[in-house]
């Protein structure tokens, strides 16, 4: 039985076969309708979600599976005191597959080592969002045709995004694939991603405090928002929050072909006016999203 905790879970290969997965389900969606009938998905939200649990319920429905579950700790038993692992080994008697968000990093892992069924980590604390990373590949291999040869500018809060992580780790994979960190120092990559992902493979990277330094230099921009619920100080968040904003103007120099990304929700870092931009690819990028996680759950449920 695979999980799906971090996104090195998946080899390249892997990876290329769901990303080809899902746009044959994308050309072809008559040709699942039937997939999952009688499975059923257990979406465990123990944090706030808008895309991720709602794309994993659709993507199931039209899988023709079922979808259980709940969308906050608050209306489960963890309120009353259940552990994780005892919610997880009752929630496999009555379900196929579960994904599972949680505010503690390590929470989707501890809860495999005890499922009987796979487990996706949706999302856990401050650490990975491997599904959110993804649907940024399919959107990356949609949008520029290619996965490889490619200059990726990350922007906000890449201390706390877990969506950057994923995604760099797995990017760092990829051929020629490089790097613009931008951030505030406060809100700048963890060392370990440094150390383990970036030097350990040798990959080019830059740090800058710089929306617009190396605008001409980016396939992607793609931009984050500053996680509030990880701050302890909340005179810190508002301080930080506003700093970056993406407007037409800080587009002036960037590609015609750039791609511009967010995993949403937005609260300030795009300003609505890029929206109409044909280079704002946020939204296709939420559509891609069920897309892929239709071609995760069949491979997760050993489904043809
Ligand atoms: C992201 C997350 O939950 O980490 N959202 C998502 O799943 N699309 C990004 C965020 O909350 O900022």
């Amino acid at each position: 039985m695979k999980n799906l905790i971090d996104i090195k879970d998946l080899s390249v290969e892997e990876i290329d076969e769901l990303i080809a997965k899902a746009k044959d389900i994308m050309s072809h969606p008559e040709n699942y309708w039937d997939k999952c009938k009688h499975k059923k998905l257990a979406t465990l939200f123990f944090e706030p979600s808008t895309r991720t649990r709602l794309s994993f319920e659709s993507a199931m429905m039209e899988l023709g599976g079922n979808v259980i579950g709940f969308s906050s700790g608050s209306s489960s038993s963890t309120s009353k005191g259940e552990s994780v692992s005892d919610t997880i080994r009752v929630v496999g008697c009555y379900s196929d597959i579960i994904a599972m968000r949680h505010p503690k990093e390590g929470a989707p892992l501890v809860a495999s080592l005890k499922s009987t069924v796979p487990i996706i980590n949706a999302g856990d604390g401050g650490h990975n969002h491997p599904t959110q990373t993804l649907t940024d590949l399919l959107t990356i291999s949609c949008e520029k045709n290619r996965l490889d040869n490619l200059t990726i500018g990350l922007c906000g809060d890449l201390k706390f995004g877990r969506t950057i992580h994923s995604l760099i780790t797995a990017m760092s994979r990829y051929k020629n694939v490089k790097f613009v960190l931008i951030s505030l120092k406060e809100l700048g990559i963890p060392e370990y991603i440094k150390e383990e992902v970036l030097e350990k493979n040798n990959i080019e990277y830059i740090e800058t405090d710089d929306i617009e330094e190396y605008m001409d230099k980016l396939d992607i921009l793609y931009m984050t928002r500053v996680q509030k619920e990880r701050f302890f100080n909340e005179e810190e968040y508002l301080r930080l929050k506003d700093h970056y904003i993406l407007t037409k103007n800080k587009l002036e120099k960037a590609k015609k072909d750039l791609c511009i990304m967010h995993p949403l929700p937005r609260v300030n870092e795009i300003s609505t006016e890029v929206d109409d931009d044909p280079r704002a690819c946020y939204f296709k990028q939420a559509m891609y999203g069920k897309y892929i996680r239709m071609a995760l759950i069949l491979k997760l449920l050993e489904i043809k």
